[in-house]
């Protein structure tokens, strides 16, 4: 099935852990994103260290469930890019590439906002000790879903306008 229609966010994981394989599977998903100019403006850190994720879960009030995960992808963006006007949707589609990469493997994931939070934005650049020209952008956390995925259709045909 197309995981675009599998897809749903997971936010509760058992303990079994991701390989860094399946993890290099997903960033390749994300790289493989399109971008204005192939601008390619992202760049990733992977946390598995349980310290760190608890600190990165509490950016926002809606992430605890991040420090549970085995996985939590810090998603960034390089701000001095060929084409910076459109970050904002090169990264979502750099975002839902690696979600949809998650459920191609039977993992589970979901998007966390930060951008364009600035206090969330400053509170994950201090944990991870970005340089000024990179700007967090998102999290993703990440792991074997510890029940089954809900899915909605939410086709509309009432949001779509044909002009012949
Ligand atoms: C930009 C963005 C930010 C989001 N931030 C959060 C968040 O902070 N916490 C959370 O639990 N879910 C977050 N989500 C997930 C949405 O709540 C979720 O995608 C939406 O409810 C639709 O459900 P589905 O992903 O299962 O289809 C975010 C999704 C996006 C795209």
């Amino acid at each position: 099935m197309n995981p675009i229609f599998a897809r749903t966010s997971v936010r509760q994981w058992t303990d079994e852990p991701v390989s860094d394989e399946q993890i290099l599977n997903i960033l390749k998903a994300g790289m493989q994103a399109p971008s204005a100019m192939n601008a390619r403006p992202w760049s990733f850190v992977v946390v598995t260290n349980p310290e760190l994720k608890k600190q990165l879960s509490e950016i926002s009030p809606y992430s605890h469930f991040a420090a549970d995960a085995p996985v939590l992808l810090a998603v960034l963006c390089h701000k001095d890019n060929a084409c910076p006007p459109y970050n904002a949707i090169d990264m979502g589609i750099c975002i839902e590439n690696m979600l949809l990469e998650i459920t191609a493997q039977n993992l589970g994931g979901v998007c966390l906002g930060v951008a364009p939070l600035k206090e969330r934005m400053e509170a994950m650049a201090k944990l991870l000790k970005l340089k000024e020209d990179i700007e967090p952008y998102a999290l993703i956390p990440l792991g074997h879903p510890a029940g089954p995925a809900k899915v909605q259709d939410r086709f509309d045909p009432k949001r779509i306008e044909w002009i012949r």
